[in-house]
């Protein structure tokens, strides 16, 4: 744990006294989102010291010029960047003349961050003196609408305390913004149109090369003790890309004086270019119908509905509760499933690193969050953005000397295309096109849904099969098919052979595949027609990946007797990581890349990554020996390591060490475990804290149509509860320390198994085991 001032409440993130060195940090930790765009916890007023300004669009990137040492051939063009937005959120203020910026100001007291989970909204309050004696009480509250989700909200309400004063509100739009990891320190937008008049205003600018279109937008309103004053700008400056009003006004002491800011984007992924600045007038009009309090309450309802889907509880460790909630808040925060264009980034909408693009991490550990909390269109949505993407991903597949409809799914990507540029990650990270196959099965094992198959998945497998088949190579000295040359989700080594994970998970795809072919020309002939038409199968190519994967050479070590991660693995200095000297931690801060390949050190989970998915495949001794043997070099430097151990830890009876892991995977933003919070939080792995209390704790998985639960509780804890939308019932389940409860919304009866006991649960009539 690196850092500890985050205030433990069930409900809020709650930071308390102002520190400059926590800025960047509190930045990440109250972003907010809607789904629809989301930003940072940016100050509205200007701000002189350190601080990292994000505000992010949906679906809006950059393809930002590939900038490496040596070209390789295959390199993709560019490595796509979510855009900085423009900024809507500003409003320079001057109390009596004084620009006011809390890094000036000769005192600050009582200053209060507030993440109000539960009802969707930001909140800032504190007392500050300005170097020229006027004392204030600032008042911030500020949320994205999920209901309207082009518009954002701001409530800015200032207090002289102790004189009367003139404050002089500046809001401003603008969209001469940068990004912090720029390439080549280019612009990314270009600014084409700015337009005001009243209290509106708008600017439209235009993304450089991928050309999407964004009207950024404001208007403002002016209170006093709660009363609009009806004022009218008295100024407004306008440059090619800012927009700036001021409006000044005579504050009594005691006088609540307030402005009230709407604003937002419109963009083109939604409207005709030409019609932006009118669809911004129209999400203005809106707001302004029904004010501020209205769309407050909205808000509120808004988050109530998603909460009654999605809240986990946890009794007597509010630690673990903030933790969980917190998760939940952000996944719901960054993607909401209404537009299958749209994908989940590593870092949401809370920072810049990693792109904002679509990782495995979507697959392999988002998915299973929405499936559960969501409507099962949702995580449709998200495999239908993938096969959305097919020809990209065997135009990728086509461009590294693949043949006949294979495909490569990038490994980063934005809109289908690979954008992302070390060799290592871009080549080798080949086991993503497995988690993409893994997600279509983990989505039919679920909701039963099997016409996405047909429809849909059949084709990525297809293509995805072929690729496995392709990739292996004949080893004449093995008599086995070999995967040479990858990187296995354990990026701290790279090309090596027969990484166990890859070469497992390649043999099931071709499996499964082979097994859904038969089951679709069975049972819908008219698809299976139309998918081996189109994709051109024969039965001599059907052999051969037969070939391939009934002889898949497995790494083996007799002498430890479990699968290695990796032919190379024993070669290593195994020293322990407890054996490794503290302040060598995090080893990718503190060593040389050179001397973190060599080391037998693990960033993730990579053989336990098969395990996890293929978790039936094997016994719990397996499992056992298996975690005992690679947990102990395992440093957890990825969000996503914590917890898939943590799940093990449960079903290995563990809970001490799943507990741990529970609270580094839910609390890795909050307590700061990798010392880089400042640069955002991380989204993606905060789904993998929903799955270590269900599928860890609660011992959820899915079996022959059914679910089953071996529920288990750290002892730190006295109950826990989750809900689970299972085909259309929502079931809720309790888990205290000698019984588990179960409710059930629907309206048919659902049997489940408790370890292994068959359950009957009637709708609206508690069952305790
Ligand atoms: C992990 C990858 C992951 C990426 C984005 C990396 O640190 O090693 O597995 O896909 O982060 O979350």
């Amino acid at each position: 744990m690196n850092q500890d001032y985050i205030v433990p409440d069930n409900w809020s993130i709650i930071e308390e006294g102002f520190d400059a060195e926590r800025v960047k940090s509190s930045e990440s930790l109250f972003s907010i989102g809607n789904g629809a765009m989301g930003q940072r916890a940016n100050f509205e007023e200007n701000y002189s010291a350190e601080t990292f300004q994000g505000s992010y669009i949906a679906g809006i990137y950059y393809p930002d010029k590939t900038k490496v040492g040596w070209w390789k051939n295959g390199y993709p063009e560019y490595f796509a960047k979510v855009l900085n937005a423009p900024n809507w959120i500003g409003i320079a203020i001057e109390i009596n003349g004084e620009a006011f910026d809390l890094n000036t100001c000769k005192e600050v007291r009582d200053f209060k961050r507030e993440l109000n989970m539960k009802e969707g909204w930001y909140h800032r309050s504190f007392t500050a003196v300005l170097k020229n004696g006027v004392e204030i009480l600032v008042d911030i509250r500020r949320f994205l609408s999920l209901n309207e989700d082009e518009l954002g909200v701001i409530q800015y309400e200032i207090t002289p305390i102790n004189q009367e004063a003139t404050i002089v509100y500046h809001p401003y739009i603008d969209a001469g913004v940068k990004n912090e990891d720029a390439n080549w320190e280019e612009k990314f937008w270009e600014a084409l149109e700015v337009e005001h008049s009243g209290n509106e205003a708008f600017v439209v600018a235009r993304t450089y090369k991928t050309h999407f279109n964004v009207a950024t937008f404001m208007h403002n309103s002016i209170f006093s003790n709660g009363k609009n004053l009806g004022l009218a700008p008295e100024n407004t400056v306008a440059g090619t890309d800012k927009v700036t009003f001021t409006y000044s006004v005579q504050v009594a002491k005691g006088e609540k004086s307030a402005i009230q800011k709407f604003g937002g984007y419109t963009v083109s992924l939604n409207h005709e270019n030409e019609e932006l600045i009118s669809a911004a007038r129209n999400v203005i009009a809106t707001a302004v119908a029904k004010g501020y309090e209205t769309l407050l309450q909205e808000q509120v309802a808004a988050w109530a509905k998603i909460w009654e889907m999605s809240d986990i509880t946890i009794d007597g460790d509010v630690k673990a509760q903030q933790g969980i909630r917190f998760n939940i808040f952000q996944l719901n925060q960054t993607y909401l499933g209404k537009d299958s264009r749209l994908n989940i980034g590593p870092k949401g909408f809370t920072g810049e690193k990693y792109g904002g693009s679509t990782y495995w991490d979507t697959e392999a550990y988002c998915i299973p969050f929405y499936m559960a909390t969501k409507d099962q269109q949702v995580a449709r949505n998200l495999l239908t953005y993938r096969y959305n993407q097919l020809d990209k991903a065997i135009e990728n597949a086509t461009k590294l000397g693949f043949k006949d409809g294979a495909a490569l799914y990038p490994m980063v990507t934005m809109n289908g295309e690979e954008c992302h540029n070390e060799w290592e990650i871009t080549f080798e990270e080949i086991h993503r096109n497995g988690a993409i196959a893994f997600a279509i099965f983990n989505y039919y094992r679920f909701t039963g849904d099997y016409s996405y198959i047909p429809e849909k998945g059949l084709e990525v497998l297809v293509a995805i099969a072929r690729f496995w088949q392709q990739r292996a190579t004949y080893s004449t000295d093995k008599n086995q098919y070999v995967i040479l040359g990858v990187t296995g989700p354990n990026e701290y080594e790279n090309n090596v052979n027969n990484n166990f994970y890859t070469n497992y998970l390649a043999k099931w795809c071709i499996d499964y595949t082979v097994e859904q072919l038969k089951k679709v020309a069975l049972e819908y002939p008219s698809d299976h027609k139309r998918i081996t038409e189109k994709a051109n199968i024969t039965e001599a190519e059907l052999q051969l990946w037969r070939k391939v994967a009934d002889n898949m050479y497995l790494p083996y070590s007799e002498a430890h007797d479990v699968y290695l991660q990796q032919d190379g693995f024993l070669d290593k200095d195994l020293v322990k990581v407890a054996d490794l000297d503290k302040s060598q931690r995090p080893i990718n801060q503190k060593w040389s890349w050179d001397r973190i390949l060599r080391s037998p050190y693990i960033k993730q989970a990579d053989v336990l990554q098969g395990f996890y998915f293929f978790e039936d495949h094997f016994s719990k001794a397996e499992l056992e020996k298996h975690f005992d043997f690679y947990e102990p070099f395992t440093v957890h430097e990825s969000s996503l390591s914590p917890c898939v151990h943590s799940i093990q830890a449960s079903a290995l009876g563990r809970m001490e060490q799943a507990y741990t892991f529970y609270l580094r995977t839910s609390r890795l933003d909050l307590d700061d475990y990798n010392k880089e919070v400042e640069e955002g939080c991380h989204i993606t792995s905060m789904a993998g804290t929903w799955m270590s209390i269900v599928e860890g704790f609660g011992g959820m998985r899915v079996k022959n149509d059914a679910l089953h639960f071996e529920p288990r509780i750290p002892e730190q804890w006295e109950g826990y509860s989750f809900k689970i939308n299972f085909r259309n019932q929502i079931l809720q389940v309790f888990v205290a320390a000698n019984e588990t409860r179960f409710t059930l919304e629907g309206t048919q009866e659902l049997t489940v198994f408790v370890n292994g006991e068959a359950i009957t649960v009637t709708p609206n009539a508690e069952v305790t085991v």
